[in-house]
C-alpha cells in the first residue's frame, strides 16, 4: 500500500516528541514531508481530515503516564478515512504506562489504522538529569531503522483489517490528578511576552506575562527553557523535592520499544 503523504502530527512543547518523528521519518522512503504542530494553541483547535493515501506519524509526550492533557481537544477534532497510522509516545526515562494505549485507541476512534507504535526516551522536560542529551545516536540509529520497519510494513500491506498490532497499557487508564502549580517570573521578567505567546495553553496573560492561570497550565516548561531571560522556573518547594526523587529513581536507562 503506497501512501502519498505523510504528515507528522505532534504536540511538543519542549521539542524532544517532533525531533523523534523527524528521525522516524528519515527512514521512510517519502519525498515530502509535512507537519502538523498541535502544541500551537490555535492549530489545535482547527479541524483536521486524512485520508487513505495519507500516512500519519501521530507523536504525543507521556504526562503522568498518560497522554499530555491536549490529546482530548486533539482527537476531538480529527478525523480520518481508514488512513495509515503510527502512534508514537515519547517519554522522558520514567515509564508510559498506559499512554502508548491511549493514543492508539484514541487514534483508531479518530478512523486511523494503526500499522506500527512505539514509545522512545527523551530527556525529561523537567530537565532535573533524567535522560539528558536523549534522543542521542543511538536513539536517533533505532528511529531511523523504525521508519524503514514502518515503510517496509506499510508497502507490503494489502489488506487493511490486517494491520493490527498489540501494545503495552491497561485499561480504565491510570488515573492522573491535575497539579494546580504553574512557573512564576522573577525580576530578570521584562515583560517581552515571548513565554505567553508561545505557551500552547494560552495560560499566561501577554498583557502580563507575570501572571499565569494555574488551572490552565500543565506543566509542560515550555515557558521556562524559552524565556530569553531565564526568569521562569516552578517556585514550589515540594515539587522541586519530587522532581529531585525522580531524578534518583529514574536513572536507569530505558531503551526504544518498537510494536511492528
Ligand atoms: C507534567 C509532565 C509529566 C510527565 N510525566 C512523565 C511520566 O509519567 N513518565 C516519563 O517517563 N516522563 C514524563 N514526563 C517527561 C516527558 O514525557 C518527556 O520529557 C517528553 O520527552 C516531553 O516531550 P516534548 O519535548 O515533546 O515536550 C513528563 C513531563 C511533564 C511536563
Amino acid at each position: 500500500m503506497k501512501y502519498k503523504r505523510v504528515i507528522l502530527m505532534y504536540f511538543s512543547p519542549t521539542g524532544t516528541t517532533k525531533k523523534t518523528l523527524e528521525n522516524i521519518a528519515k527512514g521512510l522512503d517519502a519525498e515530502q514531508i509535512e507537519h502538523l504542530d498541535l502544541t500551537d494553541f490555535d492549530k489545535r483547535w482547527e479541524r483536521r481530515t486524512f485520508e487513505k493515501d495519507e500516512l500519519v506519524l501521530f507523536g504525543m509526550p507521556v504526562y503522568s503516564g498518560r497522554m499530555a492533557p491536549p490529546a482530548k481537544e486533539i482527537f476531538n477534532r480529527t478525523t480520518a478515512n481508514d488512513t495509515l497510522c503510527v502512534p508514537i509516545v515519547v517519554y522522558g526515562n520514567r515509564a508510559y504506562d498506559d499512554a502508548l494505549l491511549e493514543l492508539k485507541n484514541g487514534a483508531e476512534r479518530c478512523g486511523f489504522k494503526t500499522i506500527a507504535a512505539a514509545a522512545f526516551v527523551a530527556e525529561h522536560s523537567f530537565k532535573n538529569g533524567i535522560g539528558e542529551g536523549r534522543p542521542d545516536e543511538k536513539d536517533t540509529e533505532k528511529q531511523i531503522e523504525f521508519g524503514k520497519m514502518v515503510e517496509e510494513k506499510a508497502l507490503k500491506l494489502t489488506d487493511l483489517n490486517t494491520a493490527d498490532v498489540i501494545v503495552p497499557g491497561n485499561f480504565p487508564y491510570k488515573f492522573t490528578a491535575d497539579i494546580p502549580i504553574s512557573p512564576t517570573a522573577d525580576d530578570k521578567c521584562k515583560n517581552c511576552g515571548k513565554c505567553a505567546e508561545l505557551c500552547p495553553m494560552k495560560a499566561i496573560d501577554p498583557n502580563n506575562p507575570k501572571i499565569t492561570d494555574n488551572f490552565r497550565c500543565i506543566l509542560c516548561y515550555r515557558c521556562i527553557i524559552n524565556c530569553p531571560e531565564g526568569a521562569r522556573d516552578v517556585r514550589v518547594p515540594q515539587f522541586k523535592e519530587q522532581i529531585k526523587f525522580l531524578a534518583v529513581t529514574a536513572q536507569q536507562r530505558k531503551e526504544p520499544e518498537m510494536f511492528i
